[in-house]
C-alpha cells in the first residue's frame, strides 16, 4: 500500500471510529430515592444544575414560539443513532411540565423500533403508539403518567412489523389531531433521520423540528444532509440542541446560576 493510500485509510478509519464511538458521560446528579427515573434525567432529579437551566432556556424559546406562531407540536430528531434525542425529549418534557402555568404536556415515543422513553422513565411494558396504530387500543388507556403534574406519556409499544407505514397512516394523522385538542404542547421523540424514513414522515405532521447534534461525533456534512432531507419532506427546522458539549461557564456566571437556583 502506498503512503497516500495508507494515510487516506488512516483518516477514514479514524472517522468511522469517531462515528461509532459513544462517549461515557458522567452526570453529577442527586438521584432521588424511590423512583425508577434514570439519573440522566437531570430535570427531574436536580433541575437546579446548570444543565437544567439549559433545558429551561429551551422551554422559554419554545413558549415564545407558541405565543408568536401558535406552535404546539415539536419533533425531536437527529442525524444518526445515540446523539441524545431521547434524553433531550424527556428532560424537555419534564422541564415544560414544571412550568407553573399548568400547561398540559404530552411526550410521544415515536421510535417504535428502539423506543427508550419507557426505560428512562422507569416504565415496564405498557401499551403504546404501536398498539393504537395497529390494534384497536383506546387512546386514553395507552397514556401513562410518570407522576409529574401536567405530563402524560405515550410509550412506543411493542415493535411492530411496519413502523414507517404505521406513522404514515391516516390513523396517525387523526391521532395527532386529537392530541392537539387535548394538550397544550406535544413533543415527539423519533428515530434518526439518516438511516430511516420515520422522522421525515413525522416532521411535516409537526409545527417544528428540533435537531439534536452530538458535538465531537456528528459531522457538519451529515447535519446538512439531515437538514435538507427534513426540509425536502416539508418539515420546518427551528433550531438545534448540541449534546455532549463540555463547556465551562466563567466562575462568576456559574456562581450566579447556582445562587439564583437556590431561590427555587
Ligand atoms: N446532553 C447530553 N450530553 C451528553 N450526553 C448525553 C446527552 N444526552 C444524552 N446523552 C447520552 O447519550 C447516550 C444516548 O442518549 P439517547 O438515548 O438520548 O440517544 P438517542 O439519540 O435517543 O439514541 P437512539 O438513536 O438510539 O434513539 C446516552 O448514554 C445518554 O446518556
Ligand atoms: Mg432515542
Amino acid at each position: 500500500m502506498g503512503r497516500i493510500t495508507e494515510a487516506l485509510k488512516k483518516v477514514s478509519d479514524e472517522r468511522i471510529a469517531r462515528i461509532q464511538k459513544k462517549p461515557e458521560i458522567q452526570y453529577v446528579v442527586k438521584k432521588m430515592e424511590n423512583t425508577g427515573i434514570n439519573e440522566h434525567i437531570v430535570s427531574f432529579h436536580d433541575p437546579a444544575l446548570p444543565i437544567g437551566e439549559q433545558y429551561k432556556i429551551l422551554r422559554t424559546n419554545i413558549q415564545s414560539l407558541k405565543s408568536s406562531n401558535n406552535y404546539k407540536t415539536f419533533l425531536i430528531t437527529s442525524s444518526i443513532n445515540g446523539e441524545g434525542k431521547t434524553v433531550t425529549s424527556v428532560n424537555l418534557a419534564i422541564t415544560m411540565a414544571h412550568d407553573l402555568n399548568n400547561k398540559s404536556i404530552l411526550l410521544i415515543d415515536a421510535d417504535m423500533r428502539k423506543g427508550k422513553v419507557a426505560r428512562y422513565l422507569g416504565f415496564h411494558s405498557h401499551p403504546g403508539l404501536s398498539d393504537i396504530l395497529s390494534k384497536d387500543v383506546a387512546l386514553d388507556s395507552a397514556l401513562v403518567s410518570p407522576g409529574i403534574d401536567n405530563l402524560s406519556i405515550l410509550l412506543s409499544g411493542p415493535v411492530p412489523k411496519n413502523p414507517s407505514e404505521l406513522l404514515n397512516s391516516r390513523k396517525m394523522q387523526s391521532l395527532m389531531a386529537s392530541f392537539k385538542e387535548k394538550f397544550d404542547y406535544i413533543l415527539i421523540d423519533s428515530p434518526p433521520v439518516m438511516p430511516l424514513t420515520d422522522a421525515c414522515i413525522l416532521g411535516p405532521m409537526t409545527d417544528a423540528v428540533i435537531l439534536v447534534v452530538q458535538a465531537g461525533r456528528t459531522q457538519r456534512g451529515l447535519v446538512h444532509h439531515t437538514e435538507s432531507r427534513l426540509k425536502q419532506a416539508g418539515a420546518k427546522i427551528i433550531g438545534a440542541v448540541m449534546t455532549n458539549v463540555e463547556y465551562h461557564l466563567p466562575q462568576y456566571l456559574y456562581r450566579y446560576v447556582h445562587e439564583y437556583s437556590e431561590y427555587k
